[in-house]
């Protein structure tokens, strides 16, 4: 129907704002992407602009990936089974998700994707992203490297859902795939320089460049 059409295109514009751009550009002048790692992410906003101007883009594309999934309670819902409100769901985030890595309003340049699917997690499957959290916290402290903390955490995340909450939801296992899957193509640029050794630590912004 054409409710579910109105809310999947504005799962996409949602998932579209390119907070990390908007923010480098009104309040610096700069494009994100073209400074530090390149990416226009929040961890790229914190290492350049520094926390002031990165937590307010993470909370913002977190919040902006949430609200798409949350679009199914007012949009369209009226004739799913259970199961389809489900995958309608999943599809909601999944198009929030690829706003994000290709934002119509950012030349289809974005992020890696994971504030937004950690928005998307929440609104799916809250027991699952707290568990996810200590899991990214706990690899972070040990590495002090946001790509390999994401990475990882991704990895884990199907298995957290089958083993640590034995899901039986095919849609909700299979989102769990796909995003194991997705995070690590996202970060391929990150991956090569893992490999080459150039992958920097995290520093919260102490080199920031304003
Ligand atoms: O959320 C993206 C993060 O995992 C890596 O970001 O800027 O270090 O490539 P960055």
């Amino acid at each position: 129907n054409a409710e579910v059409l109105v809310a999947a295109l504005l799962a996409y514009l949602l998932g579209s704002i390119p907070t990390s751009v908007w923010v480098g550009k009104w309040f610096f002048n700069l494009d994100i992407r073209t400074q530090g790692s390149g990416n226009a992410g929040a961890t790229n906003t914190i290492r350049v602009f520094g926390l002031k101007a990165g937590l307010p883009v993470l909370v913002f594309d977190v919040f902006k990936a949430w609200l798409a999934v949350t679009l199914s309670y007012w949009l369209g819902n009226d004739s799913f089974t259970a199961n389809q409100e489900v995958i309608y769901r999943i599809i909601l985030g999944g198009l929030a998700v690829i706003g994000h890595v290709y934002p119509v309003f950012a030349g289809f340049r974005g992020g890696k994707g994971v504030a937004s699917l950690v928005g998307v997690v929440i609104a799916l499957f809250p027991a699952a992203f707290l568990v996810i959290l200590v899991f990214f916290i706990l690899v972070f402290l040990v590495t002090r490297i946001v790509s390999v903390s994401s990475m990882s955490s991704a990895l884990v995340f199907p298995f957290v859902v089958i083993f640590v909450f034995d899901e039986k939801s095919l849609p909700l296992i299979i989102l769990a795939v796909a995003v194991a899957l997705f995070v690590p193509y996202t970060h391929r640029e990150n991956i090569k320089r893992l490999i080459n050794g150039t992958e920097k630590k995290f520093d919260f912004g102490k080199n920031r460049i304003t």
